[in-house]
């Protein structure tokens, strides 16, 4: 048996990917290792998103050639492969940084991988697939896929056309994609018979999904909601992440209705100030986003808010970064992302604008992010008292004790419920901690008609 090592950066939809490399992988052989000191083959599944996240491939291949060169000094062998957005920028120039790398594959070309493991086997020294086929992608993926719980990311639609001026996006994912509902549906009934019960659709822009339905119309993202709400096993879903423009009226309805739809929308707003949405391409005013927000809970009056912010784009004053903070305090978000702002090579925002000094996007960082705390903080004590259903997904610290998720999405640990990991089962929330709640079960509330985890 080989081994296969994945690691994987960013966002959740390089986790899906991950899973899927995985599954195209196991026919080959491969068995998942613990790290990349045991394995035949690793993969990194990389982020492009800000220059951090690019720069750690780097340091993480570094270390990696060392054991490769261990390996090959004792006549074995390992095969290197950099996958994802970093994958895609970058192409052959990451070889070039570091030729221990043995394959590039872009996020819409890894279903080659088999053949390009053939293809280096063959002695063919290096491969590189950064081509844009994203319908052939999903149809060439095995249909099995291995879960390994009870919560699930299941992408609907990749890609983006919105070209926000400091994202790479539309250039490492490419234009939109929506998968066929049938597609989709198939893949969510595969997880929920294998104990899925809560199922997360994914894409970069994913309530821009327009699919074609099983009628020959083209679905939108409520309807297939509606459509995966109906398969038995399915008890909640959820999507991510979403565009303000593209938060339609049935959506918006469907939080209302739906039931089996979470009450918590992430909706990132990136900023407060219409001059630097403007300068964003965000083709929104922060009225507009107030006034979403407005409607949205109307149809949905519990529902949990998050958010991305970016702060110290370019050009930014602290009159702009001030409205940021007011639209925060307007709101109120029960969680929120925030970053500051790093310029992409390639992007129209990398060479625009006076850039912000680091110091400043400091300062600005630490007071965003200490308004947000306080409002997660908040929306944390007022669950406190209050009885939910929560999902449990895993084995807590402590012996008995399990570690689920709210229908907000907030981490809730209690003690004696390990035998329900895999199901859903009502508590009481007795004490907010700073990163998830505490509760209790409340006696005789797992919910029926459920199994456990199958396999
Ligand atoms: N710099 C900082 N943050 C960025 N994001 C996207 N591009 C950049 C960038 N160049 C943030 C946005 C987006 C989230 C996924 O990452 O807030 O919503
Ligand atoms: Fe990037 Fe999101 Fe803007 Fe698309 S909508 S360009 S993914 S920030």
């Amino acid at each position: 048996m080989k081994k296969l090592y994945v690691k994987t950066y960013g966002c959740q939809m390089n986790v899906y990917d991950s899973a899927r490399m995985t599954d195209l992988l196991t026919p080959l052989g491969y068995a998942p290792a613990d790290g990349p000191e045991d394995a035949d083959m690793v993969i990194l599944n990389t982020c492009h998103i800000r220059e951090k996240a690019a720069e750690k491939v780097y340091s993480d291949l570094g270390r990696l050639k060392k054991l490769k060169d261990g390996r090959v000094e004792q006549g074995g062998s390992m095969l290197i492969a950099v996958a994802g957005c970093v994958a895609q920028a970058e192409g052959e120039e990451i070889i070039a940084r570091q030729p221990a790398v043995d394959m590039v594959v872009g996020p819409q070309s890894y279903h080659r991988l088999p053949e390009m493991i053939a293809r280096i086997h063959h002695g063919a020294g290096h491969a590189l697939e950064t081509e844009f086929p994203a319908d052939e992608k999903f149809d060439m993926l095995p249909e099995e896929r291995a879960v390994s719980g009870p919560a699930a990311f299941l992408t609907v639609q990749e890609g983006c056309d919105k070209f926000c001026t400091f994202c790479v996006v539309p250039y490492t994912r490419g234009l939109e994609y929506s998968r066929p509902v049938t597609q989709i549906a198939a893949e969510a009934r595969q997880l929920a018979a294998k104990g899925a019960r809560e199922i997360t659709l994914l894409g970069q822009n994913v309530n821009a999904y327009s699919g074609v339905g099983p009628d020959g119309e083209r679905w939108r993202l409520a309807q297939l909601i509606e459509h995966l709400a109906g398969i038995d096993g399915v008890k909640r879903l959820r999507y991510t992440t979403s565009h303000p423009r593209d938060m339609s009226d049935d959506l918006i309805a469907a939080h209302g209705r739906i039931p089996e739809l979470m009450p918590y929308l992430h909706l990132p707003v990136q900023s407060g100030s219409d001059r630097i949405l403007k300068a964003m391409n965000r083709q929104h005013r922060a009225e507009d986003y107030l006034r979403l927000i407005t409607v949205i809970r109307a149809a949905r009056p519990d529902i949990a808010l998050s958010s991305d912010f970016i702060v110290g784009f370019p050009g930014e004053t602290d009159k702009d970064f001030a409205a940021t903070m007011a639209l925060v305090r307007a709101v109120g978000y029960a969680q929120a992302f925030s970053f500051k702002y790093s310029a992409r090579p390639g992007t129209p925002a990398a060479s625009a604008g006076r850039q912000v000094p680091e110091d400043e996007k400091d300062a600005r960082l630490q007071e965003l992010q200490a308004l947000l705390r306080t409002q997660q903080d908040q929306f944390a004590r007022s669950c406190e008292g209050r009885t939910m259903t929560v999902l449990f997904e895993k084995p807590g610290r402590k012996p008995g004790q399990a570690v689920g998720r709210s229908p907000y999405l907030q981490a809730v640990h209690a003690d004696g419920a390990a035998h329900l990991i895999g199901r859903l089962a009502d508590v009481r929330i007795e004490q907010a901690l700073p990163n998830s709640l505490r509760g209790v079960l409340v006696s005789g509330a797992v919910h029926s008609g459920e199994g456990a985890l199958a396999g």
